[in-house]
């Protein structure tokens, strides 16, 4: 299937990020950072690569709408495409100059996620997906682990270290019963490519509490083309943001299950 103009631009606009931020890597010191609130820093770089990928797609779509981190909802005039952009997904292991982090971008049209990247830059891997057409590895078709259960699994997190400190004794009772469970537990640190992983099957699944629609939609789009599930903690229909479970079909529904006596009613909320 050829690969559809929007998901070129995707991809070109990532690969440009991606080399901004790895050309900061060597005068991290010398960043400018601020911080949104308590554990959430921005840098200039996480602007310098939103503000490039916004310019990218604009210079071939003038119109479209954009959702990004730092930016926030940016109306084009066109709303029925709206690209939904983390510029730099994982900014705690980058300020420390941890080699994970990513940049994930996303398109929607019509409120349907038809495309979607996610672009390791240290280790130049992309992942890509398009509604329809399957995810991809550098060009490689990628599908979610056969993992039939949580035996053996190895499962992604995302610990709480913000605004989700609240729900930290439901967390914890999570990680519990996660840890007893299966083969154990990574928190690489950018939920982006977490997600990217579990399509890929290098994880075979994934949950965090209180994310963000950039930090999820290019992750859910690889993860429905590759096979997997996504879905809300309860196991319900997962709209961009708030909590998350991911996973092969098995794997997922397991996971739902084990976390189902976790799942508070305030986490419910939020
Ligand atoms: C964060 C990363 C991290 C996750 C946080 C996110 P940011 O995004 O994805 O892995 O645990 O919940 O906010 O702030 O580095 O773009
Ligand atoms: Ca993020
Ligand atoms: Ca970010």
């Amino acid at each position: 299937m050829p690969v559809h103009a929007l998901l070129n631009i995707a991809v070109r606009a990532a690969r440009n990020a991606g080399e901004i931020i790895v050309r900061s890597m060597n005068r991290l010191e010398s960043l400018q950072i601020t911080s949104k609130g308590r554990n959430d820093f921005v840098t200039e770089i996480d602007k310098a690569a939103e503000a490039e990928i916004i310019a990218h797609i604009r210079k071939h779509y003038p119109k479209h709408s954009f959702l990004a981190e730092e930016s926030g909802e940016i109306q084009g005039g066109d709303s029925e495409t709206v690209w939904i952009i983390d510029p730099l997904d994982g900014t705690t292991n980058f300020l420390h100059g941890f080699p994970v982090f990513s940049v994930s971008i996303a398109c929607q049209q019509r409120g349907k996620l038809e495309h979607a990247v996610v672009y390791d830059p240290m280790r130049q891997e992309i992942f890509t997906a398009s509604r329809g057409g399957g995810a991809h590895l550098d060009n490689h078709r990628i599908r979610v682990s056969k993992q039939r259960g949580l035996e053996g699994a190895l499962v992604a997190t995302g610990f709480p270290y913000r605004a989700n400190m609240q729900h930290i004794d439901a967390y914890l009772g999570m990680m519990r019963a996660v840890m007893e469970n299966t083969a154990g537990i990574r928190r690489p640190g950018s939920a982006a490519l977490d997600l990217a992983y579990v399509a890929a099957g290098r994880v075979d699944a994934f949950w965090e509490i209180g994310l963000k629609p950039w930090d999820t939609a290019a992750g859910t789009l690889l993860i429905q083309e590759a096979g997997g599930r996504v879905g809300t903690l309860t196991g319900e229909t997962y709209t961009q943001g708030g909590n998350i479970i991911a996973g092969s079909p098995k794997a997922y529904e397991a996971l739902v299950e084990l976390l189902a006596p976790h799942v508070t009613e305030r986490l419910k909320d939020a």
